[in-house]
């Protein structure tokens, strides 16, 4: 199987096409979402029924689909993220916020192999940020690999023999192989909203049968989706930020 995992996606549309538009050019199976539809960007109601068609088998919730529905507070939010969220409330479609407040919590397993979450197995809100932080997820998960998001960072950490390591995906393209007695927690990085000073959209491609993961970045239409952000009165620094990847 060939899988195409993707996330963080927040309301950028023309991050998401373009990363559609790769899957399609590649023999893909499955699509697997990790999270974040919707938030920041100023695309909410065309990137949920845009995943729709996609028909992805297993998708999770994050933190700012919950809070868009209503489902959690922004308290938690800073005040740029939280004013993002407040505008999401009043453009969303009604038959789209039902849509994200169905959407399953993680962690989800699919096909008995792979685990799916926004942050860890063990709390959909918490944010993997380490080789400490991973150790404790690795005790929540039973397949050989999980995948995860919320940072917006590419990353991948191993477990074997109880040591964790972790190493940031850097560049546009990461490839590896995955070994027997290891077990992978990996990060494709951001479709919508990279933080790693990489402003590409960011998807994975994991192949259960050749045990390979490839992580991507690919170029989008940043000036559309910056141009949207302004004409719609979002904070000004939701559109700066796509440009440098921050
Ligand atoms: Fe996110």
């Amino acid at each position: 199987m060939r899988y195409f995992i993707f996330t963080d996606i927040h309301g950028n549309l023309e991050a998401f096409h373009s990363i559609i538009k790769f899957s399609l050019r590649r023999k893909i199976d499955h699509y697997l979402f990790l999270g974040d539809l919707v938030g920041y960007g100023a695309s909410p109601n065309e990137v949920i029924q845009k995943v729709r068609t996609l028909k992805p088998i297993s998708m999770v919730r994050g933190n700012h689909d919950k809070a868009v529905c209503g489902l959690d507070s922004v308290q938690t939010f800073n005040p740029i993220a939280a004013s993002a969220i407040f505008w999401t409330q009043r453009h969303i479609k009604k038959g789209n916020k039902t849509f994200l407040s169905k959407l399953k919590k993680g962690p989800r397993i699919v096909h008995r192999s792979i685990t799916l979450c926004h942050g860890t197995p063990f709390d959909e809100d918490f944010y993997i940020f380490g080789e400490f932080d991973a150790a404790e997820a690795f005790l929540h998960i039973s397949t050989p690999i999980c995948f995860f998001g919320h940072t917006h960072f590419p990353f991948v950490y191993t477990k074997k023999d109880n040591f964790v390591e972790g190493t940031f995906l850097a560049g546009d393209k990461n490839e590896f192989k995955l070994e027997k007695g290891t077990q992978y927690l990996i990060n494709p990085g951001s479709v919508g909203q990279p933080r790693d000073r990489n402003p590409k959209a960011a998807c994975a491609i994991y192949d259960s049968k050749a045990k390979k993961v490839q992580i991507f970045r690919v170029e989008y239409n940043i000036k559309q989706a910056q141009k949207k952000i302004k004409e719609q009165n979002l904070p000004f620094a939701l559109a700066e930020r796509l440009s440098v990847g921050i």
